[in-house]
């Protein structure tokens, strides 16, 4: 009899754990579906949950940061038990914040950071160091133009964004011991590829139908492709021409390569929900603190790499 109430005792006490195990709510606000990295984001963030058995609530906050803001507030408001947030841009966060801190509720940063004075605002920020894959792309073309005088355009990510500041700041640094390479032109291409395009057309407009251009360097994958389109257009060779670097490591960029029209990549796993909920789901089972900075890898690939990563791409949320 006693053995009968132990086994129902302890078959309870499993049930009571895998329900609260599963009983996970977060609440996921998005930046938007601006790039092919940030679709593969948004579907391992899904996958992901779906594994664990956490509902996810995604909010897409289409590029605007009140959006987030309002998300934020809702989250809070239907009492979920953490918050991710995509943030599009570094600063202005601390009021709702300060209201997911009040409701006790975690809130974890995905792929791009803030600057807060406090932060135990948020608990944790899953990121790539992206001061490092500025300085990777740098590096690479520094070594690349072996001393031969470079003209680089730079297409920026979304004004304001972390990742956008920390790969101009990295590039800079890199190229900064090479007087031959110089920035001729930089501006803003919104991560997209549309814009990535329209901008690689006003600078090719400026700078002598392209001719006086050497090497592109845009922040992410898109951006480079709407180039290498502007490229091909204005009757150039994109890849040997102009020089094709970028970060993310989308499968379109490897395509691009093995047409010759891309040279380098410095990838950014989309796989940023993984360790966030790896992070959430230790701090509710027995309050361990996360590290404040989650860091993911950064390596680079070129031409030679192309085939494989198409491969290894297809199940990694592309
Ligand atoms: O924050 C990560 C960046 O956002 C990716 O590199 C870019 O593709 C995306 O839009």
């Amino acid at each position: 009899m006693l053995k009968r109430l132990l086994i129902a005792s302890s078959v309870a006490t499993l049930l009571t754990a895998a329900a609260s195990a599963q009983a996970l709510t977060v609440g996921f606000s998005q930046i938007g579906s601006e790039s092919g990295w940030r679709a593969a984001e948004t579907s391992v963030a899904k996958e992901q949950a779906k594994k664990r058995g956490i509902t996810l609530k995604i909010a897409d906050a289409q590029q605007k940061q009140e959006n987030q803001i309002k998300a934020v507030r809702s989250f809070i408001a239907q009492g979920v038990d953490a918050i991710f947030i995509a943030p599009v841009v570094q600063t202005g966060w601390e009021p709702v914040l300060e209201e997911a801190k009040d409701a006790k509720i975690p809130v974890f940063l995905l792929d791009r950071n803030i600057t807060v004075k406090d932060d135990s605002l948020y608990m944790s920020v899953v990121t790539a160091d992206n001061v490092l894959e500025g300085r990777v792309a740098g590096n690479w073309l520094v070594k690349e133009v072996a001393g031969k005088p470079c003209n680089v355009v730079e297409l920026q990510g979304t004004v304001g964004a972390s990742v956008a500041l920390d790969r101009k700041k990295g590039f800079a640094e890199a190229i900064a011991a090479a007087p031959n390479v110089k920035i001729i032109r930089t501006q803003s291409g919104d991560f997209t590829r549309s814009k990535g395009k329209e901008v690689m057309e006003s600078f090719i407009k400026a700078e002598n139908r392209g001719k006086n251009i050497c090497a592109v360097f845009a922040h992410n994958d898109d951006m480079a492709i709407g180039a290498i389109q502007a490229i091909k257009e204005a009757g150039l060779k994109p890849g040997s021409e102009i020089k094709i670097v970028s970060i993310d490591a989308v499968p379109d960029i490897f395509k691009a390569m093995q047409a010759g029209e891309a040279n380098l990549t410095v990838e950014l796993t989309p796989n940023m929900a993984g360790p966030a909920f790896d992070a959430l789901e230790a701090y509710k089972k027995d309050g361990t603190i996360p590290p404040k900075v989650i860091l993911t890898e950064s390596k680079s690939f070129g031409p030679d790499s192309a085939k494989e990563q198409i491969e290894l791409k297809k199940g990694m949320g592309y």
